[in-house]
Order: structure tokens, then sequence, then C-alpha cells
């Protein structure tokens, strides 16, 4: 089996190094030369870990290769897969398909008779079946599959969510489309993954209600911590109390400063959207998307707070900038909210940050960046951990105390303990736990 994968972001560079891995003939193809010279050098253009490792090992074994040459890429796959991005349109908060479609039209130009054309972006539903219209209209005639087959890994942990899923889901409406995401999904059925093959919208809003129903979780337990910080309970241990009842389950029930990333931002706002279109409104996640929304900037109050009634000209240091650990990525990340409202109110903010610096510095400006963590905390009024990093976890708290000027510490991640923390003299404000515990 040939595949060739169309977009070298995040879903499309993972998902053909890891199909590489599985051991077939994979061709990544992105417009980006710069990119694909770097990617053929091994130089892996994102951070996530163990990736470099793969896609060195299998440019070496002659399965991976990386190109700005579409058709011929195309001509000779026996599958392509879309992945390239699907952004938030302006105004209306839709998903733009224009790069979908730009690609759909570029493969029917190109492709042999029978190629399986899977679409692995995210998209709104109905968006294979236009996909296929366009493919026919410009090779009128010619023989070839749709197939849908949305991708669920996480950011830092994408390689692991690739090779050990939850489930694989397929929307293939013919044998052709069918057989050939059985044949590449063989490794992973070996391993006894559920391999879910349906109709294409349903495939296509799985992801959607995947996703928005996560990001409503969260946002729950986001709410619940406001309500335990009120009436004196610990939100962790409220978690851990319902997150055991298997019908609820414990994972994504870490309160924390709001969801961000590339995906969940993105993918709510396109499915209120979509709701909205077809009169099904989702008010549950057109509220989680507003709630989410002034969680952030009740992220910045909280820091404010602390700095008393004249934070001008006081100083904040920030532990963690990208949207959460093992990864450089800030698109939609909390701290791009908090930081900015702190600057308006006049305070000076430094922040440390393992990985994202790059990313985030021409999005913050004015923002200072410290290559160490603990100089962060030198001369601040007030610290805050906006994203958990392990390396944050250990940190020497009294190392952190002596360097401080104000007292006041705002774990927005729960990664340290009140009674560690006051041990050093400092104050401790943790999320969903009345203040000071
Ligand atoms: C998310 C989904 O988890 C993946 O399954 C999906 O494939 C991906 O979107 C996508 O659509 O491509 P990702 O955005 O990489 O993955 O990151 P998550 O680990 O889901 O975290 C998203 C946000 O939620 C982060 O800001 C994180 O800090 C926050 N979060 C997560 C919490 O605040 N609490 C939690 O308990 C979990």
């Amino acid at each position: 089996m040939r595949i060739a994968m169309i977009g070298t972001g995040y879903v499309g560079l993972v998902s053909g190094v890891c199909f590489s891995e599985f051991g077939f003939d994979v061709t990544c193809v992105d417009i980006d030369t710069d990119k694909i010279a770097r990617l053929n050098q091994g130089e892996v253009p994102i951070y996530e870990p163990g990736l470099d490792t793969l896609i060195e090992r299998n440019l070496e074994a002659g399965r991976l290769a990386f190109t700005t040459d579409f058709d011929t890429a195309v001509k000779k796959a026996d599958v392509v897969f879309i992945a390239v991005g699907t952004p938030s349109r302006r105004g209306d908060g839709e998903a733009d398909l224009t790069y979908v479609y730009a690609a759909a039209r570029q493969i029917a130009a190109a492709m042999t008779p029978e190629t399986v054309v899977v679409i692995k972006s995210t998209v709104v539903v109905g968006t294979c079946r236009k996909v296929a219209e366009i493919i026919r209209e410009e090779r009128p005639g010619v023989p070839f599959s749709i197939a849908s087959n949305p991708e669920f890994l996480r950011e830092g942990s994408a390689i692991e969510d690739f090779m050990r899923p939850d489930r694989v889901v397929v929307g293939a409406e013919d044998e052709l489309g069918e057989a050939a995401m059985r044949k590449l999904y063989r490794p992973l059925y070996l391993r006894e993954t559920p391999i879910l093959v349906s109709t294409l919208e349903n495939a296509e809003l799985t992801k959607y209600a995947a996703n928005a129903f996560l990001a409503l979780k969260i946002t729950f337990i986001n709410e619940v911590a406001d309500l335990c910080e009120k009436v004196g309970a610990d939100v962790q241990k409220v978690a851990s109390g319902i997150g055991l009842d298997k019908r609820i389950g414990g994972k994504f029930l870490h309160a924390g400063p709001g969801f961000g990333g590339s995906c969940f931002p993105k993918d709510t706002t396109a499915l209120a959207a979509t709701g909205q279109r077809h009169g099904a409104p989702l008010r549950l996640v057109e509220t989680t998307i507003a709630v989410n929304e002034t969680r952030k900037r009740d992220m910045a109050d909280r820091v404010l707070a602390a700095l008393g009634p004249d934070p001008k000209g006081k100083r904040v240091g920030i532990l963690g900038i990208a949207f959460k650990p093992n990864t450089d990525d800030v698109r939609d990340a909390p701290s791009l909210v908090i930081v900015p409202a702190l600057q308006e109110a006049g305070v000076e903010v430094v922040a440390h940050d393992p990985e994202a610096r790059e990313q985030a510095e021409p999005l913050l400006p004015g923002l200072v960046w410290c290559d160490n963590p603990y100089d962060v905390a030198d001369g601040v009024d007030a610290l805050a951990i906006i994203t958990e990093w392990n390396v944050y976890r250990g940190l020497s708290l009294a190392d952190i105390a002596g360097r401080m000027r104000g007292r006041d510490v705002i774990d927005m991640r729960n990664i340290w303990q009140a009674a560690d923390v006051h041990e050093a003299g400092l104050t401790y404000r943790g999320i969903g736990k009345r203040a000071g515990l």
C-alpha cells in the first residue's frame, strides 16, 4: 500500500510517519518548500516527543519521503490522505474548508483510477460528500473511493495516541474504501483496537462530538472548581470521587485556566455553528465556549487581585506559556489572554516555558523571557503557574521564595502542595480549593 499524505501539520506529519512505521510506503506532501527541505534532513518542525527518532528511522529505511511534488506523490499512491488545516473562518466560526477543497481538486487531476481519498482533517458533516462531488466533476467516469478517518491524537502524546488509540473511526461506503482502511489499520486491529466502520456523516460527526464532549467535561469541572472555592471543598477530591464512577470516568477532569490549543476552541465553535445552521442548536456547547472565554480573563483577575488595589508597576512571573505541557504550541493558549490582560493593567510580566518561546514571542510583545524557571521568580510580586510542565513540579520552593519580592503564588494547575508552599513562607492559591488551602 502506498500512501500520499497531503499536509504536514500536526495530524498529517504524525499520521504519515506512524503509517511508515507500520511498514507502508508514505510520501508526505506540503507546499512549504523550507519545511520539506528541513524534514528531509530529519529536522522536525514541531516539538513532539519521539517523532524525530521515528522520522530518522523511516527515512533511512526508505519507507518515508517528504516532497513538494504533489502530482507525483498522488499518482504513485493507492491511498491519498487529506490532512490540511481547517482553521476557524473569521466572523461565523465555521471551519474554513478552502484548503480541503483545493487539495481535492488537485488530487482529482493527478490521481490514477481506483484511488482511495481519505479525509483526515477535522471537517464538518457533509464535507466528505462534497469532496467526492468535486472529484467526480473534475474526473468524470474515473472510479475512486472516498473515506472519512478522523484523528484523535493529542499533541504531546501524539505517537502513543496514534499507535494505541481507544478506537479507530472510519466512514466508508464502498468495498474499495473499506478494504483499504482495514488494511491500513490492520496492525492496530491485531492489537485488538476496535475499528468502527460506518457512514461518512457518522465518522465526521463523531470527531466533533468527541472534542466538544471533552471540552464540556473540562468546563464542567472548572465551574465545579469555582463552587468548591466558595464552599470550602476541594475540586481534586470531588473529581476523584465522580471520576471513579465508570459512567463518568476520571480523565479530563483536571480543573485549570480553561481549555486551549488548536482543536477544542476551533472545533467547539465549528460544531456550534453547524448546529445553528441546521436548526439544531447545541446549547451546552455554546455555553461551554462562553464559559471558557470568561475563565481565561478571570484567571488574569486572580493574579491582579493578588497584587492589591494598584497593580501598576508591579511584576509577575509566569511559569508555562504553551497551551499544555510537552508541546511548543500556543494556539488559543490561556496565556495569550492572561499575559496581555496583566500588561494592560500596567504589570511587568516575565515568563519561562521549556519549548514555546519561539512560537509565543511574536504573539506576546513586551513579555520578558527567562531561560531558567528560577529566574522568573526574581523580584516578582506574584508568581503564577499556567502550564503544568513536569520541570515545574520539583522546583525548590525555598529558592523561589528567596528570589521573590512578594509572597503570592497562583497555581492554575494544582501542581504544588499548599503545605509545601506555606513552608517556604509563601501564600498559595490553587484552583478549586479555598484560598490558602
Ligand atoms: C485534543 C483531543 O484531546 C484529541 O483527542 C484530539 O485528537 C485533538 O484535540 C484534535 O482534535 O486534534 P489536544 O488539543 O492536543 O487534543 O490537547 P488536550 O490534551 O485534549 O488538551 C486540550 C486543552 O484542554 C488544553 O488546554 C488542556 O490544558 C486542557 N485540559 C485538558 C484541561 O484543562 N483539563 C483536563 O483535564 C484536560
